[in-house]
């Protein structure tokens, strides 16, 4: 059996794998996002990166069957467009499958990001083949990937499982990449939680997170965490807004798709337990009863494997 490339475009980097058939990785590395010289020089740098890993790992071409590739925006699976991605230095309309199938040769799938993370925690993570999965990545965006009926789905036109432009704040919300404003993606995020702690120390709040702040000139979500586990008011207040927008939007997600499995991920998972727990006990008074008692909260087990191993999925298909 043929091994498959998995690959996947993130803000920073590019994450990529060889991993075989059944879903073992056998070899990952990255490659720096620049998103300077637009999507002709990244497909160039993958290109030429596979091929010298490869060279590497004495591996010819045709030990591999193909490519998947996971980007941050709405995508078209079938015509493998990459529509809009902004986080990516504001793509559009990019023919990412066709660009990347010339210069390396192979066959190429593109999917969202967030969709195929959802796809690799259900193949081979904490999504353990849950045929109803709703799946969060919370990172310095919030992405989503729903599987209902054990099927990932796809939508009409790309942008399908957008969980982070739900709108969690009705009026006066921050603005958000997409355009409008109180996306759940503004308070969720990574960056979100930061905003959330930095309006607070501006307001004068008396806080741990200040020395940091005026230390360093930044904080992040990883230090809003440790504050609020040191019983930093301010960092509780933020954690407690987090779980509510949160809990809410995931509340609206499962009584539309009733899954058994919630798989959380993305950098903000990290804080594992301390997010888990009150977002299930706000979650549960959001939801209806019952299909409260049919979920599982779970943090993702494949960390920031989910993408590549989901875009070997895909790349198997
Ligand atoms: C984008 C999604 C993406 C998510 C995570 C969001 O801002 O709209 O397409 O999946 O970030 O990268
Ligand atoms: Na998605
Ligand atoms: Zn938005």
């Amino acid at each position: 059996q043929k091994h498959v490339i998995g690959i996947d475009i993130g803000g920073t980097t590019v994450k990529l794998a060889f991993v075989t058939y059944n879903g073992e990785i056998i070899h990952k590395w990255e490659i720096p996002t620049v998103s300077e010289g637009g999507p002709e020089k990244m497909v160039q740098d993958i290109s030429t990166s596979i091929a010298n890993e490869q060279r590497k790992l004495e591996l010819s071409f045709d030990d591999f069957r193909g490519i998947g590739v996971g980007a941050p925006g709405y995508i078209s699976l079938e015509e493998g467009i990459v529509y809009e991605a902004v986080n990516i230095g504001g793509w559009r309309d990019v023919p990412l499958s066709e660009l990347l199938g010339e210069a390396t040769g192979y066959n190429v799938r593109i999917e969202n990001d967030a969709n195929l993370a959802a796809l690799g925690e259900y193949w081979k993570g904490a999504g353990d083949k849950a045929d109803n999965l709703l799946a969060y990545t919370l990172g310095t965006g919030v992405g989503g990937g729903i599987i209902a009926n054990g099927e990932l789905l796809h939508g009409a036109n790309g942008t399908v499982a957008e969980l982070g432009h739900m709108t969690v704040i009705a009026e006066g919300g921050r603005n958000c990449n997409c355009g409008r404003t109180g996306c759940l993606e503004t308070e969720a995020s990574a960056t979100g939680i930061v905003r959330s702690a930095i309006d607070g120390i501006e307001q004068g709040r008396s806080t741990s997170l200040k020395e940091i702040y005026n230390e360093t000139g930044k904080v992040s979500a990883r230090d809003v965490f440790e504050a609020a586990a040191e019983g930093d008011k301010l960092a509780e207040d933020v954690l407690d807004h987090v779980t509510t927008v949160l809990g809410l939007a995931i509340s609206n997600m499962a009584i539309a798709i009733n899954p058994s499995k919630i798989v959380i991920g993305g950098g903000v998972s990290k804080a594992g337990d301390q997010l888990l727990d009150p977002l299930r006990t706000k979650f549960d008074t959001f939801t209806l009863q019952r299909t409260g008692e049919a979920v599982e909260f779970v943090i993702a087990s494949l960390g920031n494997d989910a993408g590549v191993i989901g875009a070997a999925y895909l790349a198997l298909q």
